[in-house]
C-alpha cells in the first residue's frame, strides 16, 4: 500500500519504481499487487510492515512525520476493519493475533514504544491484546537488495510481547540464518550500531589512506594484509572518497543527534562524519595539483551515483565535489550509466555526454566505479581517482588515487 498512485500504477504493471536488479521478476513471478487502500489491504493481510521514510531535520535528527502518519492511519484501519482471527494458510494455525503491525523502517531507539504504539492505541485497540507489534530491521543494500534480503547474514526480531514476535519467527522460518530476538529499542539499535560501525570502518579505511598517501604506500595492499585477520575481516575496507547513499550519512547523523539529545558526545562518530565531508574534496585539491588555476578548463567526471549499479545520488559524493569545481570555475562534462538523469535534476548547467567524451577533457576524475569504466581507454590522459579503477591506474598517463 502507498499513498503515491503512480508508483501503485507501476507495481501493477509488473514494472518497478526503483531501479533493483532482480526486482521486476519478483513482482511479476508472485502476482504482487499494490493499492492505495490503507484499509483493503489491513483487512486482506496478517501483516503490516511500515516502509516510510525517516528523513533527517536540518539538525540531523530524524523526522517523524511519515512513521508517526502511517501508525495513525494503520490505528485507523484496524478499527475499522474486522481483521481475521485465525490464519488459514502457511503462516501457521495458532497466529495470536489477527493483525500484527511490524517497524520496518530505521527508526532511533524508543521510537517504536514511545511514537509508534501510542499512534496505533489511538482508536482504542490496545497492543499485545488486540493487534502484535515488532521492530525489524532491514539490512539490505541497494543495487543487491533482493539477493540480501533473500540470504540475510541475520534476521532481528524487535518484539513487544512473545506473542508478536512468535508472528514474525513463524513467517521467517524458512530462512537459513540466525534470528534473534529482542525487545523493541535493542532492535531499533542494532541496525543503527551496524550502519554505524560500517560507516566508522570506511572512514577510519580514508582515515589510514590519507596517511598513506603521504608515505608513499598503496593502502589497498594495507587492507589486504588486514583483512585476513579475522576480528577485522576484508569487507568495507575500500578507501576512496567516502560513502554516501540515503543510509550512513542519515544513520550516524541521527544517531548522534540522539546521543546528544540524551547528553552524550558521541566523539568517534561526528569524527566519522567530519572525514567524510572532507574527503571528497580532497580530490579536488589533487586535481589543483595538476591544474592549478581550474577556471576555463574542463574537467571529466566519470561516475555520479553514491555507488555502483544503482541510479541513486543521495548524499552521492559526486555532489559535493561537482559544487567545488564550478565554484572554481570549471566546466564539467559527465558521465554515469545510469544516475545522469537525477544528477541532471541538481546540476543542469554540467555536461552530460558519452565516457569517451568525458575523457577528452583536461583531466577525469572517476568517482564511483562502474564496472564498466575498466574498459575504457586512458591511455595519455590525466586521472584522479576516487574509487580504484584498476585500468585507469595502469593506463593513464598521469594517475593519481586519493588513498594511493
Ligand atoms: C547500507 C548498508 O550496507 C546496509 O546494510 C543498510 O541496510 C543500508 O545502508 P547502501 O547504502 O545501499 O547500504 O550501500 P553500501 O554498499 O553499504 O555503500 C554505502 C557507501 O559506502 C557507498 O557510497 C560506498 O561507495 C561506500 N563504501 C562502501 C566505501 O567507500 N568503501 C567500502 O569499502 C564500502
Amino acid at each position: 500500500m502507498d499513498i503515491d498512485e503512480n508508483k501503485i500504477n507501476s507495481i501493477n504493471k509488473c514494472i518497478s519504481p526503483v531501479y533493483e536488479d532482480g526486482i521486476e521478476d519478483i513482482l511479476s513471478k508472485y502476482n504482487i499487487t499494490a493499492t492505495t487502500d490503507l484499509a483493503q489491504s489491513v483487512q486482506d493481510s496478517e501483516i503490516s510492515f511500515i516502509c516510510v521514510g525517516t528523513p533527517p531535520n536540518p539538525d540531523g535528527s530524524q523526522d517523524m512525520g511519515y512513521i508517526k502518519s502511517a501508525a495513525k492511519d494503520l490505528s485507523n484501519a484496524l478499527h475499522s476493519t474486522v481483521t481475521r482471527n485465525y490464519v488459514p494458510l502457511d503462516i501457521g494455525k495458532n497466529m495470536p493475533y489477527g493483525h500484527t503491525v511490524v517497524v520496518k523502517s530505521t527508526v532511533v531507539p524508543g521510537t517504536t514504544e514511545n511514537i509508534v504504539i501510542p499512534a496505533l492505541e489511538e482508536h482504542g485497540k490496545k497492543a499485545g491484546k488486540d493487534f502484535g507489534v515488532c521492530m525489524n530491521p532491514e539490512f539490505l543494500k541497494e543495487g543487491t537488495a533482493v539477493a540480501d534480503f533473500m540470504n540475510p547474514d541475520r534476521i532481528v526480531i524487535g518484539e513487544y510481547n512473545k506473542e508478536s514476535g512468535d508472528v514474525l519467527a513463524e513467517l521467517y522460518k524458512d530462512f537459513k540464518c540466525p534470528i534473534l530476538r529482542t525487545d523493541l529499542k535493542t532492535a531499533e539499535m542494532i541496525k543503527y550500531a551496524s550502519n554505524a560501525f560500517l560507516a566508522t570502518k570506511i572512514s577510519f579505511m580514508n582515515e589510514i589512506g590519507n596517511i598513506c598517501k603521504a608515505l608513499g604506500i598503496d593502502v589497498y595492499d594495507v587492507a589486504r594484509g588486514m583483512g585476513y585477520d579475522g576480528r577485522i575481516g576484508n569487507k568495507f575496507l575500500n578507501a576512496g572518497i567516502g560513502f554516501g547513499g540515503s543510509c550512513f550519512p542519515k544513520d550516524v547523523n541521527a544517531l548522534v543527534a540522539k546521543s546528544k539529545d540524551i547528553g552524550y558526545e558521541p566523539e568517534i562518530l561526528e569524527h566519522v562524519l567530519k572525514l567524510n565531508d572532507e574527503q571528497p574534496l580532497r580530490i579536488v585539491s589533487l586535481l589543483k595539483k595538476h591544474i592549478p588555476t581550474l577556471k576555463g578548463s574542463t574537467v571529466g567526471v566519470l561516475g555520479l551515483s553514491f555507488k555502483p549499479d544503482t541510479d541513486d545520488i543521495r548524499e552521492s559524493r559526486a555532489i559535493p565535489i561537482v559544487n567545488a569545481l564550478l565554484k572554481e570555475g570549471a566546466s564539467i562534462k559527465a558521465y554515469d550509466p545510469k544516475a545522469m538523469d537525477n544528477f541532471r535534476k541538481l546540476f543542469p548547467q554540467v555536461g552530460y555526454v558519452a565516457p569517451e567524451d568525458v575523457l577528452s577533457s583536461d583531466a577525469v576524475l572517476i568517482l564511483t566505479e562502474w564496472k564498466e569504466f575498466d574498459e575504457l581507454d586512458y591511455k595519455g590522459k590525466t586521472v584522479i581517482d576516487g574509487r580504484r579503477i584498476i585500468r585507469a591506474k595502469k593506463e593513464a598517463d598521469v594517475y593519481e588515487g586519493i588513498c594511493w
